[in-house]
């Protein structure tokens, strides 16, 4: 990686030791720890290199690490971890085996300058990506509202799912695409092929009840990058609290990886930070 600003390799375990005075964090990893273990038990996810954008202290990532695989953070430190990296490399000159790589910068900034490549790319709760979202949402709802039918119709073409039950209420234009450019073009650059996309959106993501649409544009913006649509889940109570999973790959290769997968363990829970904890459901599966 060429002209970073600041990237910290540590080993794991130490890592994870920089946190420990610190309670409630390390409740948020326990917490998180059934539906990443049902992520790693379902896809699959032991001995892979991880690459989180917006990994913050990095709780659900302790769990792959766990399974085997080595980490490479980035994140624009909102959490101020870089004094702590700094603290503890400078304090144990010589160690062994780091598996984790922390990138200390915004990810708009680091995506030409990725030189490896993943078998996961990880995006959770990437807050500004969902104000984005929030923000679209919101400028289409007020468009929406102050428009009159027939101009609904010529300009949105919202008719057939504005009067039919499901998608009543539609908050996401069918012209604009589900997920941000950094997204994509990080997603494009460094996932390898055989590879994983997963991304969960814990408050704002798209409300996909209302905008039973969306699925169908995630799987195009996906297919763009040549990734295929495995799954995506919602919280049954808020159905914007959402976590889609995509195949890298040709579509023999996705075909036996969903065939062998689909006998694993299955996923119930996500979001394992979520104060009250829904039932989920699947608005998608891959079809074969
Ligand atoms: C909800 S936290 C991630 C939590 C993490 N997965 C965990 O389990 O602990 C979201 C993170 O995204 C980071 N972030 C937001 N915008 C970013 C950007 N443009 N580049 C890098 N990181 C960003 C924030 O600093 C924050 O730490």
């Amino acid at each position: 990686m060429k002209d970073l600003l600041k990237i910290f390799e540590i080993n794991c375990e130490k890592y994870y030791t920089l946190f420990k005075s610190n309670e409630p964090f390390i409740l948020d990893r326990k917490n998180v720890e059934l539906p990443i273990k049902q992520l790693i038990s379902h896809f699959e996810i032991k001995n892979k290199h991880v690459l989180s954008i917006g990994a913050g202290r990095g709780h659900e990532e302790y769990w792959f690490y766990k399974s085997g695989c080595d980490l490479t953070f980035i994140d624009t430190d909102e959490f101020n971890i870089a004094p702590l990296l700094e603290e503890q490399l400078s304090a144990e000159k010589n160690l062994t085996d780091p598996m984790l790589t922390y990138i200390i910068e915004d990810a708009h900034k680091v995506i030409e300058k990725l030189e490896n490549i993943y078998d996961l790319c990880y995006f959770s709760s990437f807050v500004p990506d969902e104000v984005y979202r929030e923000d679209i949402q919101k400028e289409y709802e007020g468009q929406y509202q102050n428009t009159n039918l027939l101009l609904r119709i010529i300009r949105y073409g919202l008719f057939k799912l504005h009067i039919t039950g499901r998608g009543r209420g539609r908050t996401w234009p069918n012209y604009k695409k589900p997920f941000s450019d950094l997204v994509m073009k990080i997603t494009k650059n460094t996932l390898k092929d055989g590879g994983l996309f997963i991304l969960q959106s814990y408050y704002a993501g798209i409300p996909i009840e209302r905008n039973p649409h969306v699925v169908s544009l995630v799987k195009k913006q996906l297919s763009r990058v040549g990734i295929s649509l495995l799954h995506i889940y919602y919280f049954k109570e808020n159905s914007g609290v959402n976590l889609t999973i995509g195949y890298k790959g040709k579509k023999n290769a996705t075909r036996e990886f969903f065939r062998r997968i689909s006998k694993n363990v299955k996923i119930t829970r996500f979001h394992g930070r979520a104060v009250n904890p829904s039932e989920i459901v699947k608005a998608y599966q891959f079809k074969m």
